[in-house]
């Protein structure tokens, strides 16, 4: 038997084991979807603390309850470790490990060449291996296929290679892992094909595409998609203001149109581990091929000014009341970079708050996701948006608009509130609300 249909039949069987490396945001509810679905999956992470949490059956991950992580724990078919030896257990590998930007912007790919690295040094049975961590187009079939073809093993053939973009959405019930459609493409037709096997075993429904190439640039093109619309609202946002326009009512009233138009909305900036970053892979690999993508840099350049652009109108609110920045208390209510989430990575909030103590305010912030913030230097404990605290304040700034927060006690409470993500439109202003 051919090894294709050997690790087929194996799959169909259910006594495929899978090795999921990284088990941060996406590999652990990735982890848990493939044990549900009865497979033997063993997670790996450079973090032992991480595996043994798992180990323990309690989830660090806001997206998988820990009674459901205990469940396939108990079962025996989750097991998490940092011993990639173990590797040697599994017939396919999915890498799922963070692709952040060098200090010059520029693609940082070491973390997927180092999980390479343990495949070819441990995973002597892993013939198929599937990268999801977002990356530039050419990674699979640039970088990782020639590591795995070492010694003159044959792709298609000898063992399967593919791209399949992880779309998780983090905080929304509605679509789960299992209900996000999975795009997969391979090296070659035959690698997309077994890949496609695997994920129909956990996820409902798969979508192939013709090589892996076309795999990578789909999830970027997403990510693009949502910076540059973000990236217009947020012009549109700035304008509206200047000429004196609620850009909000403005958004709600065109969204009623049926057809033609998706709302965006505007905010203090974006934040989190793709937004912000994978537009810029997709820009330094057109670069390489000479092209010079204009849409690109222009909504990053407008996204990453929101934070200043934040800080000055608090600034100008704060003048209003004749007060100057530095000096006055301001409570900043959310620093997870988005609604019900404990995810801090690349929040705006962080650059709002580095901003305003450089210009002398004294900062403190509540956030019911984030007991700590502990980001690019800045160290706060959270402190709880009592009616105490809020009259305490010269002006409280709405960041993140988690459900948790409640806003009419906000607004009662606080004697100035700039909303930045009018999070506060169903409530009576009292005049002293200003939406960004
Ligand atoms: N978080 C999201 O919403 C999201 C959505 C879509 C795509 N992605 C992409 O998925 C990838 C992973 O993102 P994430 O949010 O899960 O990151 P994360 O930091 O939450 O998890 C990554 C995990 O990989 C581990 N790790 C690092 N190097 C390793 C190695 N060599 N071997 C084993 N483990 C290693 C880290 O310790 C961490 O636990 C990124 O490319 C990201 O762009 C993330």
């Amino acid at each position: 038997m051919s090894i294709r249909n050997q690790l087929q039949s194996k799959i169909e069987a259910g006594t495929a084991r899978l090795g999921v490396i990284g088990i941060g945001y996406v590999g652990l509810p990735l982890a848990v979807e493939f044990a549900k679905a009865g497979l033997p999956v063993v997670g790996f992470d450079v973090k032992p603390e991480k595996a043994e949490q798992v180990n323990r059956g309690e989830s660090y991950v806001g997206d998988v309850p820990s009674d459901e992580l205990r469940r396939v724990v108990e079962a025996g078919t989750l097991t998490a470790t940092s011993d990639f030896a173990r590797l040697g257990e599994c017939d396919a590998a999915i890498i799922c490990v963070p692709t952040p930007l060098r200090k010059t912007k520029d693609p940082d790919i070491s973390y997927i060449v180092a999980a390479c690295e343990q495949i070819v040094a441990h995973g002597t049975h892993c013939r198929l291996v599937v990268l999801e961590s977002t990356t530039y187009p050419g990674t699979c079939e640039e970088v990782i296929l020639p590591m795995l073809a070492e010694g003159g093993r044959r792709v298609g053939e000898d063992f399967f290679l593919c791209f399949s973009p992880e779309r998780v959405d983090p905080g929304n019930a509605e679509f789960p892992t299992s209900r996000i459609p999975k795009v997969v493409g391979g090296i070659t037709p035959a690698c997309a094909e077994v890949a496609a096997r695997l994920y129909e075993k956990a996820i409902v429904t798969v979508v192939p595409v013709s090589s892996a190439r076309v795999a990578e640039t789909v999830k970027l093109l997403e990510n693009t998609f949502r910076s540059v619309n973000i990236g217009l609202i947020n012009e549109i946002a700035r304008m509206c203001h200047a000429m004196r326009i609620d850009v909000w009512e403005v958004i709600g009233a065109a969204a009623t149109k049926p057809f033609g138009f998706i709302p965006f909305y505007p905010g203090p900036g974006l934040g989190g581990h793709c937004i912000p970053i994978d537009p810029l892979y997709l820009s330094w690999k057109a670069k390489l091929a000479k092209f010079n993508p204009k849409f690109i840099e222009l909504a990053a350049e407008i996204n990453e000014s929101m934070p200043a652009h934040v800080v000055e109108r608090a600034a100008e609110i704060l003048n209003d009341h004749a007060k100057p920045l530095r000096g006055s208390k301001i409570l900043v209510l959310g620093v997870a970079y988005k609604k019900d989430v404990n995810d801090t990575r690349e929040s705006p909030a962080i650059a709002v708050i580095d901003l305003l103590q450089k210009k002398g305010a004294l900062v403190e912030y509540a956030d019911p996701h984030v007991p700590v913030l502990d980001e690019e230097g800045l160290r706060l404990e959270a402190v709880d948006p009592t009616p105490e605290r809020l009259a305490a304040c010269d002006l409280a700034i709405i960041i993140t608009d988690h459900a948790a927060f409640d806003y009419p006690a906000i607004v009662a409470h606080a004697p100035a509130v700039f909303d930045t993500r009018n999070a506060t439109a169903k409530v009576d202003g009292q005049g002293k609300v200003v939406r960004l």
